[in-house]
């Protein structure tokens, strides 16, 4: 961001003008004077006018190729529902441009694995929008635990339940459109930010059950209504990744539990020296009985979602900044699929 250089700002471009590119991704790019939004994309051409209106965008389209090769957009953001993620990465690669994807990366890891070829190949950034990790909680905790203070992390507990947060709005609840429920929508999140902070443990296997009791009978929730006769997706789902070190990973997600809390996202680590918990960060140990705080964030950092968009626009600019990547994103796809595979199945599904 440097106003004294007459470097023309990056132009930028959004796919899919719904409420995650509206609060997040071009909420973002509306505070850097050095990158522009330029059009917008979305199958509901009043969608996109609405949204070129609120940000001040001069073209609105409904067609994406249309888009990307009328505007020439350096940067694109992917915000449409989960399907078309695949299609959508894949035309602003072939554009030549920098693409910030929302999560999941796809709805197959063959997809999210030819994405990322792709990337390679273009020579372009790939970036997917898991910002959990982004929180100064998650970078805090993985500096701890690569740097062996919790000792060897030999359990894992990722959490994300709702007792009654199925989202009402969008395809959420359509799994031809958003290839599953909780896990590939909030399980997730929390998957990435465990995995980040233990450094992405190559797995072995994994094991999953899923239940689909409540959606279907229910209807209404904290997030509005849905119909519950077109409710495809799981419940629930609890799964188990054994990791190539012997060390496991449990995953618990939900969108309707009959859980005391509104909703529960978190992670813990377990090692053998002390244990953590991710939001707030804290890291622990035991002293004659007593819990001993060895360090101990006072709140959980809520600025994760800007930091993650951040990240991918200073890689873009060259800046040393790591970014959830289109390896890892392939990583998390393989790992989702496989839960499901093993739930479908009843049986534990090697990773490959
Ligand atoms: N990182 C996060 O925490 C986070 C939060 C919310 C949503 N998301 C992800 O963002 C994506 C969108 O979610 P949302 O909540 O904004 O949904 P949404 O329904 O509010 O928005 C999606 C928009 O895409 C448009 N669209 C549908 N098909 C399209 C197509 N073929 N081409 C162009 N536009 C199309 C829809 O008309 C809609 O306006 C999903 O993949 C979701 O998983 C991520």
């Amino acid at each position: 961001m440097n106003n004294a250089t007459a470097v023309a700002p990056l132009r930028v471009a959004i796919i899919g003008a719904g409420q995650v590119a509206d609060k997040v991704h071009a909420s973002y790019y509306a505070t850097r004077n050095d990158l522009q939004m330029v059009a917008v994309c979305d199958s509901r051409l009043e969608q996109a006018q609405a949204f070129a209106t609120k940000f001040e965008i001069t073209a609105c389209y409904d067609d994406v190729r249309l888009m990307l090769q009328a505007a020439q957009p350096d940067i694109v953001s992917v915000c449409s529902p989960n399907r078309f993620h695949f299609e959508h990465v894949l035309a602003a690669l072939e554009a030549g441009c920098h693409v910030m994807c929302e999560k999941p990366p796809a709805m197959t890891p063959q997809q999210a694995d030819q994405m990322r070829a792709l990337a390679h190949k273009q020579g372009k950034v790939l970036a997917y929008d898991f910002h959990h990790r982004f929180s100064l909680d998650a970078q805090l905790l993985r500096e701890q635990v690569q740097s062996g203070v919790l000792g060897e992390v030999y359990l894992t507990t990722a959490t994300a339940l709702r007792r009654s947060g199925v989202p009402g709005w969008g395809v959420f609840t359509n799994k031809a459109m958003q290839g599953g429920g909780p896990l590939i929508d909030i399980g997730i999140h929390m998957l990435d930010a465990a995995m980040y902070v233990l450094g992405f443990p190559p797995a072995r296997r994994v094991m999953a059950h899923s239940f689909q009791k409540l959606g279907t009978v229910k209807s209404s929730g904290q997030f509005g209504e849905w119909d519950p006769t077109q409710y495809t997706v799981e419940d629930a789902l609890f799964g188990t990744i054994e990791f190539q070190n012997g060390s496991l990973l449990r995953l618990e997600t939900s969108f309707v539990l009959n859980i005391a809390e509104t909703s529960r996202l978190n992670v813990t680590f377990c090692g053998d020296k002390a244990g953590a918990t991710l939001f707030p960060a804290h890291v622990y140990n035991d002293v004659n009985g007593e819990l001993n705080s060895i360090i101990q964030r006072e709140q959980a950092d809520d600025n994760r979602h800007f930091r993650s968009m951040d990240a991918f626009v200073r890689h873009v600019l060259g800046e040393a900044v790591t970014i959830a990547d289109a390896d890892q994103g392939f990583v998390v796809q393989q790992l989702v699929a496989a839960l499901y595979e093993s739930a479908e199945k009843g049986e534990w599904v090697k990773i490959c």
